[in-house]
């Protein structure tokens, strides 16, 4: 089965998105963690899902992104992997993997690619990681970079708010947009910046643009899977939109089992050997 909406059961490959964007097509992305979740959403015809490292928020509570090791993001892609048929699936490499110098970040992009089997990684950052972009790339690594609100540098920005609102910021990222774009990425997620800007970064580019926070003028959206389902509470940024109450559905059916099994109503004859 290809998915609700989705005629075509081929694999999504990195090429397929940028058909979509030649074609007009908006690419839907959102994040994924594990096996059970990824079944659903490959399921429900995405067509790509992002191993994010906010998975160091959403499955394990930190506060910041930075203490996603490598090993627990390979753990994450890997239970994706198996969960996935059709969708393109994107895994990001943690802070302190690629930063340090080029030949680590190919040798741990490497590893996260062999030892997960998925099938691209994003980074975060432009002109600075240029180098060990162009080198994973050329190791034949797909590679989608990742600027505006970039969270493993929210100790640098001090704040989750908008970024490149100032004209220096918004100069900097479109050079750095292009920089990627010259340094092989197919893709560029641009997180929590002025929708104008995000439309003149996708009008400039020939790779995909996929906006988190970055208006409707981009080549797709992405979203984190736990937020969009309405799963996590107290948080709720303009750009999020919420398409389930899941909170609330968990809690009232574990609040009902609770009840059942107090009342020895759980199990009942029917449910028992
Ligand atoms: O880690 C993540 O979930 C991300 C998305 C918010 C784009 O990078």
């Amino acid at each position: 089965m290809a998915g609700y909406l989705v005629e075509d059961a081929r694999k999504v490959t990195t090429l397929r998105l940028q058909e979509m964007k030649q074609q007009g097509e908006k690419i839907a992305m959102l994040t994924a963690y594990d096996y059970t979740m990824a079944q659903m959403l490959d399921h429900a015809g995405l067509d790509a899902i992002l191993i994010g490292d906010s998975a160091s928020n959403v499955m394990a509570g930190n506060k910041t992104t930075l203490p996603m090791t490598i090993d627990q993001m390979i753990y994450h892609a890997t239970s994706v992997v198996r969960g996935v048929k059709r969708a393109l699936v994107i895994c990001d490499m943690p802070f302190g993997t690629y930063q340090i110098n080029p030949t680590e970040g190919v040798r741990n992009a490497v590893r996260i690619m062999q030892e997960s089997g998925c099938d691209a990684l994003k980074l975060e950052g432009g002109i600075e990681i240029i180098e060990t972009v162009k080198r994973i790339v050329e190791t034949g690594i797909p590679v989608m970079g990742h600027l505006g609100l970039t969270p493993q540098s929210i100790n640098k920005f001090g704040t989750f708010g908008v970024r490149a609102k100032d004209e220096a910021e918004a100069a900097k990222l479109l050079d750095d947009a292009h920089a990627l774009e010259k340094a092989g990425c197919f893709g560029i997620t641009l997180e929590k910046i002025p929708a104008t800007l995000a439309r003149q970064v996708a009008r400039e580019l020939h790779i995909p643009i996929i906006g988190i926070g970055a208006g409707n003028e981009v080549d797709g959206q992405v979203l984190v899977v736990q937020d969009m389902l309405g799963m996590s509470k107290g948080f709720n940024p303009k750009f999020l939109r919420r398409y389930a109450d899941l909170y609330t559905t968990i809690t009232d059916s574990v609040g009902q089992y609770v009840s059942d099994v107090k009342k020895v109503d759980f199990p009942n004859q029917q449910e028992e050997y």
